[in-house]
């Protein structure tokens, strides 16, 4: 195992219709909350009355910030800062996915950021780390409608930069939000497409850690561990397309979202999220559903190592959890499942030219190699392997 430190401090309520509690959690943290959403509610207009008029009970007065869009913007977040700070706001509540949860941790780390503009807490080149992460923030709660981020138990939030149309990232343990209220009922009613990217992206941050280790460490444990949550998501997530009204079945796909990224199932293992990466520059550039982006990266990437000799991560994955040896065949096993729910697996799919790959690549080295030049991965990938990914999975 890699050394690691491991510090959680995010209060955990999973309870099915526990947003009849959410009024009561907000209230222990402030008394004029800022509720962050997407621009159309309408799908939880019931909920959020019922919600606001709880928070109103509780003595808590309300600020609607309904303006997230899904790869949400640094110019909006830069609202709602300054909606915050005209209207004294001290807790900021998330209810959405990962772009309103990750919109509300930039927000409240926003209102008490002294370093200039919150541009400056994101890291958007990781050779040239310039990024002065926050180091306060107003108190969040985080109230997850979809099960894939993870964001509502982490100390990480991604926006584009909508002047560069970056997506990068800020890493804080002064951002991690004090309560995630996991309420499966929320989730029911999500149309199938989303409920689908969510459990692709879910699948996603557990596999980059499992294939991303590092070989010469025993990883036994987390292996395991990993294995037995990608498992989960992939059994589970037909039953919930099947039976969209099944909360237990939700509420494996909500648990096993939050477990992902939590920090605690890959701790020990080296991480890192080459696959994210190459996916970001995909939303970035064509505004494709992250999930989906994941899902046209990772059979690619399998049939990118299907080819060479370093591939001892790929086998073991094409056996353990496709049931085969051949990691080409393990690929195709992974895109039909991937297919059966309607998403795409390939980035022209998304928009994309052929002759864009070589500046997919170039954005990807420009966001995230690193000072030699290379993608962080294990094993390491050159501007070549990325372009040659991309073209897998065109
Ligand atoms: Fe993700």
């Amino acid at each position: 195992m890699d050394n690691f430190r491991y510090y959680n401090p995010v209060e955990v309520v999973f309870k099915e219709n526990g947003m009849a509690e959410a009024g009561e959690i907000v209230k222990r943290y402030g008394t004029n909350a800022l509720i962050v959403s997407y621009d159309d509610v309408s799908m939880f207009r019931d909920k959020i009355d019922a919600f606001e008029k709880d928070l109103e009970k509780h003595g808590v007065a309300v600020t609607e910030f309904f303006r997230i869009v899904a790869n949400p913007l640094m110019s909006t977040a830069r609202e709602g800062v300054r909606l915050c700070i005209e209207k004294n706001i001290d807790v900021v509540v998330g209810f959405g996915g990962g772009s309103v949860l990750d919109s509300a941790k930039t927000i409240a780390a926003g209102v008490l950021y002294d370093e200039g503009d919150i541009e400056n807490m994101f890291v958007f080149s990781h050779s040239c780390v310039i990024a002065k992460p926050p180091v306060r923030s107003l108190p969040t709660v985080m109230i997850s409608t979809l099960s894939a981020t993870g964001s509502e138990m982490n100390q990480c939030a991604v926006i584009t930069n909508d002047k560069t149309r970056q997506k990068s990232y800020v890493w804080s343990d002064y951002i991690y939000p004090k309560v995630a209220l996991l309420d499966p009922a929320l989730t029911v009613g999500l149309p199938p497409y989303q409920t689908a990217c969510g459990g692709i992206d879910t699948m996603a941050h557990i596999i980059e850690a499992y294939l991303n280790g590092d070989t010469s460490l025993n990883l036994t444990l987390q292996d395991y561990v990993e294995e037995g949550a990608i498992r989960a998501v992939k059994d589970t997530l037909p039953v919930v397309f099947r039976h969209p009204d099944d909360v237990q079945a939700r509420g494996v796909m909500m648990w096993a979202a939050t477990m992902a990224l939590a920090g605690f199932i890959n701790a020990g293992t080296m991480i890192f999220t080459p696959m994210h990466q190459m996916g970001h520059v995909l939303s970035a550039q064509y505004n494709a559903t992250h999930g989906a982006t994941l899902a046209a990266m990772m059979p690619a990437w399998m049939r990118f190592f299907a080819k060479r000799d370093d591939n001892a991560r790929y086998k073991l994955f094409s056996k353990r959890i496709w049931d085969c040896d051949s990691i080409e065949l393990a690929a195709d096993r992974f895109e039909e499942f991937i297919r059966s729910f309607g998403v795409q697996t390939h980035i022209s799919e998304f928009g994309a030219k052929k002759e864009d790959i070589p500046m997919l690549a170039q954005e990807v080295r420009s966001v995230s190699f690193g000072p030699d030049d290379m993608l962080g991965s294990n094993p390491k990938l050159t501007l070549k392997d990325i372009e040659t990914i991309y073209e897998l999975a065109f």
